[in-house]
Protein backbone atom coordinates (compact mmCIF):
# COMPACT_ATOMS: atom_id res chain seq x y z
CA UNK A 1 0.00 0.00 0.00
CA UNK A 2 1.06 3.42 -1.04
CA UNK A 3 1.47 6.15 1.13
CA UNK A 4 -0.97 8.89 0.11
CA UNK A 5 0.72 12.32 -0.87
CA UNK A 6 -0.01 15.98 -1.48
CA UNK A 7 0.41 14.91 -5.48
CA UNK A 8 -2.10 11.92 -5.35
CA UNK A 9 -5.00 13.98 -3.48
CA UNK A 10 -4.80 16.38 -6.30
CA UNK A 11 -5.35 14.08 -8.58
CA UNK A 12 -8.19 12.94 -6.84
CA UNK A 13 -9.96 15.93 -7.43
CA UNK A 14 -8.64 15.87 -10.68
CA UNK A 15 -10.24 12.24 -11.43
CA UNK A 16 -12.83 13.57 -9.43
CA UNK A 17 -12.34 11.08 -6.42
CA UNK A 18 -13.54 12.29 -2.95
CA UNK A 19 -11.21 12.66 -0.17
CA UNK A 20 -12.11 10.99 2.87
CA UNK A 21 -10.54 12.49 6.32
CA UNK A 22 -11.22 11.75 9.90
CA UNK A 23 -8.84 13.08 12.85
CA UNK A 24 -6.90 10.92 15.38
CA UNK A 25 -4.81 11.94 18.49
CA UNK A 26 -3.61 8.22 19.48
CA UNK A 27 -1.93 5.02 18.28
CA UNK A 28 -5.13 2.57 19.01
CA UNK A 29 -7.54 4.91 16.80
CA UNK A 30 -4.79 5.69 14.06
CA UNK A 31 -4.45 2.21 13.24
CA UNK A 32 -7.98 1.67 12.82
CA UNK A 33 -8.68 4.75 10.94
CA UNK A 34 -5.73 4.16 8.59
CA UNK A 35 -6.81 -0.09 8.50
CA UNK A 36 -10.30 1.17 7.41
CA UNK A 37 -8.65 3.17 3.96
CA UNK A 38 -9.08 6.23 5.13
CA UNK A 39 -7.37 9.03 2.74
CA UNK A 40 -5.69 11.61 5.15
CA UNK A 41 -5.51 11.45 9.05
CA UNK A 42 -5.78 14.79 11.04
CA UNK A 43 -4.40 15.19 14.04
CA UNK A 44 -6.23 17.67 14.92
CA UNK A 45 -6.00 20.16 17.76
CA UNK A 46 -9.47 19.63 18.78
CA UNK A 47 -7.72 17.00 20.75
CA UNK A 48 -7.72 19.68 23.24
CA UNK A 49 -11.50 18.97 23.27
CA UNK A 50 -11.94 15.53 23.27
CA UNK A 51 -8.63 14.47 24.26
CA UNK A 52 -7.76 16.98 27.27
CA UNK A 53 -11.72 17.48 28.05
CA UNK A 54 -11.01 21.58 27.73
CA UNK A 55 -13.95 23.98 26.42
CA UNK A 56 -12.17 25.77 23.63
CA UNK A 57 -8.56 24.63 21.30
CA UNK A 58 -6.79 27.02 22.78
CA UNK A 59 -5.06 25.26 25.40
CA UNK A 60 -3.73 22.51 24.14
CA UNK A 61 0.85 23.32 23.27
CA UNK A 62 3.15 22.21 20.73
CA UNK A 63 4.57 20.13 22.99
CA UNK A 64 0.88 18.01 23.33
CA UNK A 65 0.14 18.53 19.45
CA UNK A 66 3.67 16.51 19.15
CA UNK A 67 3.11 13.98 21.26
CA UNK A 68 -0.43 13.10 19.82
CA UNK A 69 1.64 13.34 16.52
CA UNK A 70 4.00 11.51 17.14
CA UNK A 71 1.37 8.64 18.64
CA UNK A 72 -0.53 8.75 15.28
CA UNK A 73 2.54 8.53 12.83
CA UNK A 74 3.62 5.19 14.72
CA UNK A 75 0.32 3.57 13.68
CA UNK A 76 -0.27 4.39 9.53
CA UNK A 77 0.98 3.03 6.95
CA UNK A 78 -1.27 4.59 4.12
CA UNK A 79 -2.94 7.57 5.35
CA UNK A 80 -1.33 11.05 5.24
CA UNK A 81 -0.87 12.27 8.38
CA UNK A 82 -1.20 16.34 9.08
CA UNK A 83 -0.99 18.28 12.42
CA UNK A 84 -2.70 20.88 13.38
CA UNK A 85 -0.42 23.83 14.51
CA UNK A 86 -1.55 24.56 17.87
CA UNK A 87 -2.76 27.99 18.79
CA UNK A 88 0.26 30.78 20.03
CA UNK A 89 2.75 28.66 17.47
CA UNK A 90 2.30 30.78 14.41
CA UNK A 91 -0.07 33.86 14.66
CA UNK A 92 3.08 35.57 15.79
CA UNK A 93 5.91 36.76 13.59
CA UNK A 94 6.94 33.68 10.70
CA UNK A 95 10.52 33.15 12.20
CA UNK A 96 8.19 31.60 15.18
CA UNK A 97 5.98 30.22 12.70
CA UNK A 98 8.50 28.47 10.75
CA UNK A 99 10.30 27.33 14.07
CA UNK A 100 7.18 25.95 15.50
CA UNK A 101 6.79 23.40 12.39
CA UNK A 102 9.84 22.46 11.94
CA UNK A 103 9.51 21.04 15.52
CA UNK A 104 6.75 19.11 14.66
CA UNK A 105 7.99 17.68 11.25
CA UNK A 106 10.98 16.86 13.18
CA UNK A 107 9.63 15.33 16.25
CA UNK A 108 6.51 13.89 15.08
CA UNK A 109 7.64 12.76 11.14
CA UNK A 110 4.29 13.83 9.94
CA UNK A 111 3.22 14.46 6.09
CA UNK A 112 1.89 17.89 6.46
CA UNK A 113 0.95 20.93 8.44
CA UNK A 114 -2.64 22.64 9.18
CA UNK A 115 -2.68 26.19 9.74
CA UNK A 116 -6.18 28.84 10.57
CA UNK A 117 -6.15 31.62 8.65
CA UNK A 118 -5.70 33.37 5.69
CA UNK A 119 -4.61 36.89 4.85
CA UNK A 120 -3.14 37.75 8.39
CA UNK A 121 -0.86 34.48 8.15
CA UNK A 122 0.13 34.60 4.15
CA UNK A 123 3.85 35.66 5.55
CA UNK A 124 3.59 32.49 7.82
CA UNK A 125 2.13 30.30 5.54
CA UNK A 126 4.64 30.98 2.45
CA UNK A 127 7.63 30.94 5.10
CA UNK A 128 7.01 27.60 6.11
CA UNK A 129 5.78 26.30 2.51
CA UNK A 130 9.60 27.32 1.50
CA UNK A 131 10.98 25.16 4.23
CA UNK A 132 9.53 22.22 1.75
CA UNK A 133 6.78 21.46 4.19
CA UNK A 134 3.29 21.04 2.70
CA UNK A 135 0.35 23.27 4.16
CA UNK A 136 -3.19 22.55 4.24
CA UNK A 137 -5.12 25.71 4.97
CA UNK A 138 -7.99 26.08 7.41
CA UNK A 139 -11.21 28.73 6.85
CA UNK A 140 -14.93 29.30 7.57
CA UNK A 141 -15.45 28.64 11.34
CA UNK A 142 -11.76 28.33 12.76
CA UNK A 143 -12.09 27.44 15.95
CA UNK A 144 -8.52 28.95 17.79
CA UNK A 145 -10.52 32.35 16.94
CA UNK A 146 -13.79 31.78 19.32
CA UNK A 147 -13.09 34.56 21.79
CA UNK A 148 -13.46 37.17 18.68
CA UNK A 149 -16.61 35.30 17.11
CA UNK A 150 -18.27 34.64 20.73
CA UNK A 151 -20.00 31.98 18.86
CA UNK A 152 -19.89 28.43 17.19
CA UNK A 153 -22.55 29.01 14.39
CA UNK A 154 -22.60 29.37 10.74
CA UNK A 155 -19.57 31.70 8.75
CA UNK A 156 -19.62 33.72 6.27
CA UNK A 157 -23.51 34.09 6.16
CA UNK A 158 -23.00 37.82 5.16
CA UNK A 159 -21.41 39.31 2.07
CA UNK A 160 -18.41 40.66 3.14
CA UNK A 161 -16.68 37.86 5.46
CA UNK A 162 -17.86 35.35 2.21
CA UNK A 163 -16.07 37.42 0.09
CA UNK A 164 -12.91 37.62 2.36
CA UNK A 165 -13.15 33.83 2.55
CA UNK A 166 -12.59 33.47 -1.39
CA UNK A 167 -10.58 35.51 -1.56
CA UNK A 168 -8.46 34.14 1.29
CA UNK A 169 -8.41 30.45 -0.41
CA UNK A 170 -7.19 31.91 -3.85
CA UNK A 171 -4.55 33.44 -1.27
CA UNK A 172 -3.37 30.66 0.45
CA UNK A 173 -3.95 28.45 -2.79
CA UNK A 174 -1.37 31.08 -4.73
CA UNK A 175 0.99 30.45 -1.82
CA UNK A 176 1.28 26.89 -2.72
CA UNK A 177 -1.25 25.15 -0.01
CA UNK A 178 -2.23 21.63 -0.75
CA UNK A 179 -5.09 21.78 0.04
CA UNK A 180 -8.14 23.59 2.21
CA UNK A 181 -10.51 22.42 4.79
CA UNK A 182 -13.46 24.60 5.33
CA UNK A 183 -15.72 24.93 8.32
CA UNK A 184 -19.27 25.35 8.80
CA UNK A 185 -20.28 27.80 6.32
CA UNK A 186 -22.88 27.89 3.16
CA UNK A 187 -22.69 24.72 1.25
CA UNK A 188 -23.35 27.31 -1.83
CA UNK A 189 -20.10 29.20 -1.09
CA UNK A 190 -18.06 25.96 -0.28
CA UNK A 191 -19.24 25.11 -3.75
CA UNK A 192 -17.46 27.88 -5.18
CA UNK A 193 -14.37 27.63 -3.25
CA UNK A 194 -14.31 23.99 -4.82
CA UNK A 195 -14.46 24.62 -8.29
CA UNK A 196 -12.74 27.81 -8.48
CA UNK A 197 -9.47 26.27 -6.17
CA UNK A 198 -7.14 23.63 -8.57
CA UNK A 199 -6.10 22.20 -4.83
CA UNK A 200 -8.60 20.02 -2.94
CA UNK A 201 -11.29 21.93 -0.97
CA UNK A 202 -12.46 19.37 2.29
CA UNK A 203 -15.35 20.52 3.84
CA UNK A 204 -17.13 19.90 7.15
CA UNK A 205 -20.21 21.24 7.76
CA UNK A 206 -19.80 22.50 4.34
CA UNK A 207 -21.92 20.65 2.58
CA UNK A 208 -21.57 17.98 -0.35
CA UNK A 209 -20.31 19.88 -3.50
CA UNK A 210 -16.72 19.95 -2.32
CA UNK A 211 -13.87 17.49 -3.39
CA UNK A 212 -13.46 15.82 0.40
CA UNK A 213 -15.38 15.56 3.54
CA UNK A 214 -13.62 15.32 7.22
CA UNK A 215 -15.22 14.78 10.78
CA UNK A 216 -14.08 13.70 14.21
CA UNK A 217 -13.63 10.28 14.83
CA UNK A 218 -15.37 10.35 18.14
CA UNK A 219 -18.43 12.36 16.88
CA UNK A 220 -18.96 9.95 13.59
CA UNK A 221 -18.61 6.63 16.16
CA UNK A 222 -20.73 7.94 18.66
CA UNK A 223 -18.64 8.37 21.50
CA UNK A 224 -19.34 12.19 22.60
CA UNK A 225 -23.24 12.18 23.19
CA UNK A 226 -24.18 15.95 23.73
CA UNK A 227 -22.45 17.44 20.64
CA UNK A 228 -25.11 17.07 17.53
CA UNK A 229 -24.76 19.90 15.02
CA UNK A 230 -26.65 19.46 11.83
CA UNK A 231 -23.44 18.42 9.43
CA UNK A 232 -22.81 15.31 11.91
CA UNK A 233 -23.82 11.71 10.99
CA UNK A 234 -23.25 9.25 13.48
CA UNK A 235 -22.13 5.91 11.88
CA UNK A 236 -22.01 4.11 15.28
CA UNK A 237 -23.67 4.50 18.69
CA UNK A 238 -20.60 3.61 20.57
CA UNK A 239 -21.73 5.28 23.23
CA UNK A 240 -24.15 2.52 23.95
CA UNK A 241 -22.15 -0.35 23.09
CA UNK A 242 -18.92 0.69 25.26
CA UNK A 243 -21.50 1.57 28.35
CA UNK A 244 -22.81 -2.08 28.23
CA UNK A 245 -19.51 -3.46 27.93
CA UNK A 246 -18.31 -1.70 30.96
CA UNK A 247 -21.47 -1.78 33.57
CA UNK A 248 -21.26 -5.65 32.50
CA UNK A 249 -17.80 -5.93 33.51
CA UNK A 250 -18.53 -3.81 37.07
CA UNK A 251 -21.44 -6.35 37.37
CA UNK A 252 -18.78 -9.27 36.89
CA UNK A 253 -16.35 -8.42 39.48
CA UNK A 254 -18.87 -7.52 41.74
CA UNK A 255 -20.42 -10.88 41.60
CA UNK A 256 -17.25 -12.56 41.12
CA UNK A 257 -17.71 -14.02 37.46
CA UNK A 258 -14.36 -12.72 36.35
CA UNK A 259 -12.27 -13.65 36.08
CA UNK A 260 -13.58 -17.37 36.07
CA UNK A 261 -11.23 -20.58 35.97
CA UNK A 262 -10.10 -20.54 32.44
CA UNK A 263 -9.05 -16.80 32.61
CA UNK A 264 -6.12 -17.76 35.82
CA UNK A 265 -3.19 -18.96 35.98
O1 LIG B 1 -9.15 20.01 14.91
C1 LIG B 1 -9.98 19.50 14.13
O2 LIG B 1 -10.62 18.47 14.42
C2 LIG B 1 -10.19 20.14 12.83
C3 LIG B 1 -11.23 19.56 11.91
C4 LIG B 1 -12.59 19.72 12.46
C5 LIG B 1 -11.13 20.12 10.54
O3 LIG B 1 -9.53 21.11 12.54
NA1 LIG C 1 -8.32 22.02 14.22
Amino acid sequence: TRKVTTHRLIEMKERGEKISMLTAYDYTMAKIVDGAGMDVILVGDSASNVMAGNVTTLPITLDQMIYHGKSVVRAVNRAMVVVDMPFGSYQGNSKEGLASAIRIMKESHADALKLEGGEEIIETVKRILCAGIPIMGHLGLMPQSINKYGTYTVRAKDEAEAEKLLSDAHLLEEAGCFALVLEKIPASLAERVAKELTIPVIGIGAGGKVDGQVLVVQDMLGMSKGFSPRFLRRYADLHTIMTDAIQQYVTDVKDSDFPNEKEQY
